[in-house]
Order: structure tokens, then C-alpha cells, then sequence
């Protein structure tokens, strides 16, 4: 497997990086204070291609592959992780699957506008008793001929209060389980649909997360993506390749963490000499180093193989589990290294500590990602 990149492939990572630092970085300190969603942001990120980064451009995508999407999300989220989950949710959760599995008037009427950042959409699977058991869907669509009658709560959905459009996972037959599950597209106007209240979040706070309320929502049958019972294998293989974007997202995390740590440690000195000059500090600066390059050759290889159209279910597990885990453990590290300064806002990396910890969480916990590794190697 070749991990070079391409020229263009270095101008996408450049243009992405060019745009967190500018775009991204001013403000990102308040808008994490005061939970508030990057609009504008957001806004542009469409116009650069990086709200439907993989979609073709017949449907106003930006025509790229994922090895690319992995560069732009690490370039995003090394600056703002929140923008970072936000464009993860439309790329990955919402735009893939409606190209893969949608009818042609569903591609045009929903993906045309979500490729190119013109409404954001938000994928509805987790429920209050449904979380990492996701085949315990109580949320039902029930068959009334020519539409669908929706019932039920979704928790914890990205994207909830500004998304425009919904990929809702609910149960049609019960008696069938997971085989009676279907995925239909709700808009947001829809009689009977409402929002719960914003969660407030111990990170990712620019991020709009909210839970969802659906009181005999009709949701007409042309709004069905895939076959009739479709709808848990969809969701599965979605999560597979949205597992890749997450890992992006934690490397970016990581990456940025671990950058302001390596500036820090040549600035601050203590004991009359630099940080990095003890020892203690240059090997957290090794650890923290080492583990990047393995979850970037992790994400890497995942998004390669998503490419060239191989099994890829394996590959991004490992990459979401391991970019997830080392996260966690470099932004902590990153404030252990910048000290009182690592406690206070201004440096960053106490928000990015916060961010990391919902990595190890959604699209699949770290214990899900094992039961899906283990089960591929003890197959194998
Ligand atoms: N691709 C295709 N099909 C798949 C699949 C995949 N990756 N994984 C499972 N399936 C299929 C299985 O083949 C099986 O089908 P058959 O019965 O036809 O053989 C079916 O799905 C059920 O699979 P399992 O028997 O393995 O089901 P399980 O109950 O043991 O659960 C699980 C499997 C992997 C644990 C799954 O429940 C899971 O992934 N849970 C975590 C859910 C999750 O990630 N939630 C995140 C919410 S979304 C989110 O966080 C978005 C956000 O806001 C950013």
C-alpha cells in the first residue's frame, strides 16, 4: 500500500489548513465558551467542497476520495474539532449513504444541496435505550401503505437543531428485529417532528447536538432509502465509514495538541533550561509523536482501502479505536506539559482534552470498535 501523496492531495491538506487558521481559529476559544454553532464557518466550508467532499460532482460534490476527506478532517479538527464533527456528520453519515443506497430523485432533491453545504443533515440512530445496542430500535415507522407513520425519540443526534434534512433509523416489524429496521429521509418541517433542548456538552460545544421528538410524523414511501428492511444494514455500513472520519477527527485533535506542546516546551523554561530539554518532557514529546504516526498511517490505510473499493470494516475500527485512545492520552499529556497554562482556556489544550473524550464515545465506542476487531480476527 502507497501512503505518498499526491500533489493534490497536499494542496487539499494546504487549503484546509489555510482555512482553520484563518477561519477557524478566530473565535474558536468563544464559541466553545458559549456552545455557538460556526454559521458562517460552516458556510464557507461548502463553498471550498468540504461539506461533500466524496460526493460526485454531478451531485455538487467535490468528486475527492477519503484519503483526501482524512487530510481536510485532521486539518479541520487540529483547530476546531467541533467544525470537525459537523462536517464528519454531512460527509460521512449523511451524503455517502444517500449516494450509495438513494433513488435518483432523492439524490437530486436532498443530496445536491447537502454535497454542496447548501443544508446540513444529521443522522438519527441512537435512542435514550438504544446507544451501542443499536438493533433495540424502539422508534417505529409504521407501513400505512403509501407512507410511513413515524413514532418515537432519537438522543445525542449532531447536527440536530441545524440540520435541514434527517436519515431517521426505525423499526417497521419487530418481529423480523434487525431485518424489519428501515432508514427514511425526514425534513425538518415535517408536522410533528420537534427538537428537544440543546445538550450541553463537556466538548465539541460549537457542535449542535440535540435530541429529536417524532409524534406521528408521515414520512411519504418515495423518503425510504434502500429496500424495505434495509435500514440497520445501512446504518452499519455507514458507521463503518464514518468510523474513518472520527479517526481523523481524534488524529486532528491529537495532532493539534501535540504541536502546541512541542511549541511550548521550546518556549517555557523551568529549572534554566527549555522543557523539552528534560527529559521527563521530550519523551512525552516521543510518546506523543509515535502514537500520531500510527494512528495517521491507521487512518491512511482505511481510507485507502475504502478507495480502492476493499473490505475496509477491519481497518477502520483499528483506526477509530487507536486514534480515539491516543487522544485521550496526548491531549491529556499536552496539559500536564503546558502546566497552570494547560488549565485555562487561552492555550487551547484543556478544550482539546475536553473534545478527545467524545471521540472514545460516538460512532461506536472504544468497547464497540473491540467487539468488531475481535470478531474480524477471530474469524479470520
Ligand atoms: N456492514 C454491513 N452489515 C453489517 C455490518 C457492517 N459493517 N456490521 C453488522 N452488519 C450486519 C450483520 O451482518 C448482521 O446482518 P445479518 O443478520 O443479515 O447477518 C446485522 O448487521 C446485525 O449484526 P450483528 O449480529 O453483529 O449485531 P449486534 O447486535 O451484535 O451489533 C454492533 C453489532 C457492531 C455492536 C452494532 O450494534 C454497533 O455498531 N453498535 C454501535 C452503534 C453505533 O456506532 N452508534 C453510534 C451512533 S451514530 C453517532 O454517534 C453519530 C454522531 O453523532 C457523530
Amino acid at each position: 500500500m502507497n501512503f505518498e501523496l499526491s500533489e493534490e492531495h497536499i494542496m487539499i491538506r494546504d487549503a484546509a489548513k489555510e482555512f482553520a487558521q484563518n477561519e477557524l481559529l478566530p473565535g474558536v476559544i468563544e464559541r466553545d465558551e458559549n456552545q455557538t454553532f460556526p454559521t458562517e464557518q460552516i458556510k464557507k466550508m461548502g463553498e471550498l467542497g468540504l461539506m461533500g467532499m466524496m460526493v460526485s460532482p454531478e451531485y455538487n460534490g467535490a468528486g475527492m476520495d477519503t484519503v483526501s476527506y482524512v487530510l481536510a478532517m485532521e486539518e479541520i479538527s487540529k483547530v476546531d474539532a467541533s467544525a470537525g464533527v459537523i462536517m464528519s456528520a454531512n460527509n460521512s453519515l449523511v451524503c455517502w449513504g444517500l449516494e450509495k443506497y438513494g433513488t435518483e430523485a432523492q439524490k437530486q432533491k436532498y443530496l445536491t444541496k447537502l454535497a454542496s453545504g447548501e443544508i446540513l443533515g444529521a443522522f438519527c440512530l441512537s435512542e435514550p435505550n438504544a446507544g451501542s445496542d443499536a438493533t433495540s430500535q424502539k422508534t417505529t415507522a409504521i407501513d400505512k401503505g403509501d407512507h410511513y407513520v413515524l413514532n418515537g425519540v432519537k438522543n445525542w443526534i449532531t447536527n440536530g437543531g441545524s440540520a435541514s434534512v434527517y436519515l431517521v433509523i426505525a423499526q417497521s416489524d419487530a418481529s423480523k428485529k434487525h431485518k424489519g429496521i428501515n432508514v427514511l429521509i425526514v425534513e425538518k418541517d415535517s408536522p410533528g417532528f420537534s427538537l428537544g433542548p440543546k445538550e450541553n456538552k463537556l466538548g465539541i460545544r460549537g457542535s449542535d447536538t440535540h435530541s429529536l421528538l417524532f409524534t406521528d410524523v408521515k414520512v411519504p414511501k418515495e423518503n425510504r432509502v434502500g429496500p424495505e428492511g434495509f435500514g440497520f444494514r445501512f446504518a452499519m455500513e455507514t458507521l463503518a465509514g464514518g468510523r474513518i472520519g472520527i479517526a481523523a477527527q481524534a488524529l486532528g485533535i491529537a495532532s493539534g495538541a501535540y504541536e502546541l506542546s512541542l511549541q511550548y516546551s521550546q518556549e517555557r523554561k523551568s529549572f534554566g533550561k527549555e522543557l523539552y530539554k528534560h527529559q521527563s518532557i521530550a519523551f512525552k514529546l516521543a510518546d506523543m509523536a509515535t502514537d500520531i504516526e500510527i494512528s495517521r498511517l491507521l487512518c491512511l490505510k482505511s481510507a485507502t482501502q475504502k478507495d480502492e473499493c476493499e473490505d475496509y470494516n477491519l481497518s477502520s475500527s483499528m483506526a477509530k479505536l487507536h486514534c480515539a485512545e491516543s487522544a485521550m492520552k496526548i491531549t491529556t499529556e499536552a496539559v500536564q506539559i503546558h502546566g497552570g497554562y494547560g488549565f485555562v482556556k487561552e492555550y487551547h489544550v484543556e478544550r482539546m482534552m475536553r473534545d478527545a473524550k467524545i471521540t472514545q464515545i460516538y460512532e461506536g465506542t472504544s468497547e464497540i470498535q473491540k467487539i468488531v476487531i475481535s470478531r474480524a480476527v477471530l474469524k479470520e
